[in-house]
This record gives structure tokens, C-alpha cells and sequence, in this order.
């Protein structure tokens, strides 16, 4: 029963909560071969240079997936995230690994820790689904020691470019003659209500690049690059995929954005 209180913030953990059991099974959510493990490392070596021990907080951190590449490169990491059942996995999997990362529970628009507490930030697929990215911008910049760096890495999941929609075009020609599904794996429910939370949204109308590098840096951030050398990380996911949605994993608008807090 759903109260009087029950609120967009209440449906989106939900909605993630429900997805926990089977997230890890999607390529590009769960990681399927060395070549992405290697291709993941690369985007953070070069905008994160050697760890060297710094502490790294990953934002909305699901099952675990890039708190794990981190720890792998050497960093403290701190996952967070507000769904239980995401926390859930992502520590088994940490026992199974023995790894030092610490899984807390929390809002990552409102984290409950001290001013200038990290050196790093990384944040993977969480910024189209705030609330209120303003504030949760600012809030990173609090958190972020002078000189620390934010990655966010997302895309825009509502406009399709040209070739996009031919290939959707396709896959539902194929899929009307039994020659394969879309392989999105969200069942009519979860995509109802997919809909529904992204209308809602501040950015309902797509996370372009831009629009969001340009909000992080009225937060605050400075020397603010847009990465879309994703290539080999897209292709790596992409051999474990339909053909269809391989090639749209390609050609989709997918970025980094890489941010400094600046040192006064
Ligand atoms: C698409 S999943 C991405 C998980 C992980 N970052 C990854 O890339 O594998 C989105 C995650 O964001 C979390 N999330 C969404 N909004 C959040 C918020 N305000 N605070 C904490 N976690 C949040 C959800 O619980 C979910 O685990």
C-alpha cells in the first residue's frame, strides 16, 4: 500500500531495488570479459591517473561493478547507495572477493559525510535518474577534498540520432519475425514504470553531455572535460550482446565527464 508520503525519491529505490537480483546478469551492467575490465581501467587511469592509495567514494553503486574496477586500480573505495538490495550484493560479492570496500547506505543527494572527505568521486549511470541534480552537484563538490576529481559517467537514453533508430527499426522487424528480441530485458511492468520515474525527471528530456558538464561547472567544478572515447568499453560489452543492441550500445549518446574541485 503505497501512503500519502510515498514519494518520487521512495518509487526510484524501489524501481532499482526490484532490478538488484538480475542486474549484473546485463552486459553493460555486470562486466563480461577481460577486454571491458582493461578498457574500464584505461578510462580512469587516464582522467585518474595511479591511485596510489587515495580514497575513492562511488556514488549509487549498485552491485558493486565500478567500486570493484576501483579497488582493482588501488583506491579505498566507499560504495553508496539507498537500495538495500543492491547494498546486499554488492557485499557478497565483495566477501566472495575479500575486498576492503566499504558498502554504506545512503542518499547521494544528501551524503552523510564530513566537508573535503574524498579525493575521488565516480559516479556510473546514477546522474539522469536524480531529483535534483543541482543540489546533489553541490553536495559532490562538499564532499570532494580541494583539488579532488568527479567522474560521472552516463548518456542520454531518451533521443535516439539516425542510425539509433534504424537499428531499433530493424530489431523490431526482426523481432516481429521471431528472428530474436530486443535482448533490453525489461518486462512490461518495470518498462511502465521506467517510463513513468523518467517523466519526472529533470532530465526526462535526455542527459546530454553538455547540459549536465555545464551544471556541474555552475556547481562549482573546474577544468571540466567531456570524454567520449568509450569505444572500446562499448565494444567489449557489445560481443556479448545482440547484433542490434551492440550496435546501438555504439552509437548511443554515452559520455564521461571528468571535473575538478578547485584549490583556492
Ligand atoms: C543504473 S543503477 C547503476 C549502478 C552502478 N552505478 C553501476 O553503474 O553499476 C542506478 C543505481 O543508483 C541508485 N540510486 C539512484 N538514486 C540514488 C540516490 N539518490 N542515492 C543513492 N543511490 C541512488 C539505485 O539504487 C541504483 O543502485
Amino acid at each position: 500500500m503505497v501512503g500519502a508520503n510515498y514519494t518520487l525519491r521512495d518509487e526510484i529505490r524501489e524501481y532499482w531495488s526490484e532490478r538488484a537480483a538480475t542486474f549484473d546478469e546485463s552486459p553493460g551492467h555486470g562486466i563480461f570479459s577481460e577486454s571491458e575490465r582493461m578498457a574500464w581501467h584505461g578510462l580512469f587511469a587516464r582522467h585518474l591517473g595511479p591511485a596510489e592509495g587515495r580514497s575513492a567514494l562511488d556514488l549509487a553503486s549498485g552491485t558493486g561493478v565500478v567500486s570493484h574496477l576501483l579497488d582493482e586500480l588501488g583506491f579505498r573505495v566507499t560504495g553508496l547507495d539507498w537500495s538495500e538490495t543492491m547494498l546486499e550484493r554488492a557485499k557478497a560479492k565483495s566477501a566472495v572477493r575479500k575486498s576492503r570496500i566499504a558498502f554504506r547506505l545512503g542518499d547521494a543527494e544528501r551524503i552523510m559525510e564530513e566537508d573535503a572527505s574524498f579525493d575521488v568521486i565516480v559516479t556510473r549511470h546514477l546522474v539522469w535518474t536524480l531529483v535534483d541534480p543541482a543540489a546533489a552537484f553541490a553536495e559532490w563538490l562538499r564532499v570532494l577534498k580541494p583539488g579532488g576529481t568527479l567522474i560521472v559517467i552516463d548518456g542520454d537514453f531518451v533521443n535516439q540520432g539516425r542510425i539509433e533508430r534504424l537499428i531499433v527499426r530493424l530489431e523490431s522487424l526482426l523481432a516481429r519475425r521471431g528472428r530474436g528480441g530486443n535482448g533490453t530485458a525489461l518486462s512490461g511492468d518495470l518498462a511502465e514504470r521506467h517510463r513513468s520515474i523518467l517523466a519526472r525527471l529533470p532530465f526526462r528530456e535526455g542527459a546530454r553531455a553538455e547540459k549536465v558538464a555545464a551544471m556541474v561547472e555552475q556547481a562549482g567544478f573546474c577544468d571540466i572535460a567531456i570524454d567520449r572515447r568509450l569505444g572500446a568499453i562499448h565494444r567489449a560489452q557489445a560481443r556479448h550482446m545482440s547484433l542490434t543492441r551492440g550496435l546501438v550500445r555504439q552509437v548511443q549518446h554515452r559520455y564521461a565527464i571528468r571535473a575538478v574541485k578547485p584549490v583556492d
